[in-house]
């Protein structure tokens, strides 16, 4: 594909006409099998665990979205982050950013830990901290930037830095920003990983994970893992993620635009502190935001106190929905103690700021004046 701008990539990157009839949309070709052409021959396709060509464009699209040279879609964003882990062997040492996605934390604590693979968790925010944990065995660092829900940052390039000077790999979970407003593998990293659920499908309507390499070794290993553990998109989902990445740039401007306008509101309210946002001046790691990103996103978080007035704000919003998840057009509140991060003891829910009190948003693209609205009548309910 020609060296086009990213909006025209985010049409046209896999997306083009279907050789057979021109339909302009990818097909959803719903074949578990492909006839073959001969004895061990086919046309490219034999078993859909392997390879379907709806997941192929897919794949197409989302290596030239995040800049990669291979991608490989997944039934989640677990799903991904599992296949990252069966490319790992006994004994390896990995370093994990410590207040990642609950769901990440349950995966690690509850299954890998069987594996006799250690994971390690350090706030990769802290260099010095990094340069600490890494060992001669450490095969990869897992980072998520900004995390969820505390929106702390690391700084992708430095990190990366330090992994390679020790043989070591980085993935970074690229989730929160899409693949629009963070580049990891242009700043470093090795591999990105992606829930696809969430912005790059953009409406809520299908679970879905990815993995993108920058090596052909990445590409080798992932397509191994879909074919030997199957944990594969279906070709319908997609069709869906294809649809959504159609119009992701036009969706982030205003999951940006309407973010900053939330978080500004937010910030003049006397009822919440800790307000999170990596977009406002107060943020702590404002300045690498501003230099690692292109933009702030639309994820934020606040304390509330306790969970009772937690509870009251999230009974009292109206266009904002009590739901979890994140990313969709839809605004969306949640309480991540009692969901995103369940998986999490209590205690290591306060290490880490979980708190009662703790409400995160995933703003959306209604009017910002609307959702601010909304906003300010559920708070008064506070
Ligand atoms: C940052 C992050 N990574 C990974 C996941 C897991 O993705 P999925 O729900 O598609 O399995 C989530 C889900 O909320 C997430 O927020």
């Amino acid at each position: 594909m020609p060296d086009y701008r990213y909006s025209t990539l985010a049409v046209h990157a896999g997306q083009y006409p279907d050789p057979l009839t021109g339909a302009v949309n990818v097909p959803v070709y719903l074949s578990s099998t492909f006839e073959l052409t001969g004895v061990g021959t086919d046309k490219g396709w034999d078993y859909s665990r392997a390879g379907n060509p709806t997941r192929d464009r897919l794949e197409e699209a989302l290596a030239a979205l995040e800049g990669g040279t291979s991608a490989h879609a997944f039934a989640s964003g677990m799903a991904a982050i599992y296949a990252l882990v069966a490319t790992l062997h006994a004994d390896d040492h990995v370093i994990c950013s410590h207040n990642v996605y609950g769901g990440t934390q349950r995966l690690f604590n509850q299954v890998v830990c069987h594996y006799d693979i250690e994971i390690e968790y350090v706030d990769t925010g802290d260099l010095a901290a990094v340069e600490k944990a890494i060992r001669p065995t450490t095969r990869l660092i897992h980072v998520e930037t900004p995390t969820n829900p505390i929106m702390s940052l690391t700084d992708i390039a430095a990190v990366s830095a330090i992994a390679h000077a020790r043989g070591a790999e980085v993935s970074v979970d690229n989730t929160f920003m899409s693949p629009v407003l963070q580049s990891p593998l242009a700043l470093g990293a090795d591999i990105v990983m992606h829930s696809t659920t969430k912005f790059l499908n953009g409406h809520s309507d299908g679970l879905g994970g990815a993995l993108i390499g920058s090596k052909p070794e990445n590409k080798e290993l992932f397509n191994l893992v879909q074919k030997a553990a199957g944990g594969i998109l279906s070709p319908f989902e997609c069709f869906l993620v294809l649809r959504g990445i159609k119009t992701l740039p036009l969706r982030m401007k205003a999951h940006e635009e309407n973010g900053r306008a939330v978080a500004e509101f937010l910030s003049t309210q006397k009822k919440l502190t800790r307000l999170a946002y990596p977009g406002l001046k107060s943020h702590a790691q404002h300045e690498l935001a501003v230099r690692q990103q292109k933009g702030f996103g639309s994820m934020m978080s606040f304390d509330l106190g306790t969970q009772a007035a937690a509870g009251r704000f999230l009974g009292a919003v109206k266009l904002f929905l009590n739901a979890e998840s994140l990313g969709g057009v839809e605004s969306l509140a949640s309480h991540s103690a009692s969901t995103t991060h369940a998986a999490l003891s209590e205690e290591d829910r306060q290490r880490l700021g979980i708190t009662e009190g703790l409400v995160r948003l995933s703003v959306g693209i209604e009017d910002k004046d609307d959702l601010i609205a909304d906003l300010e009548q559920a708070l008064k309910a506070v």
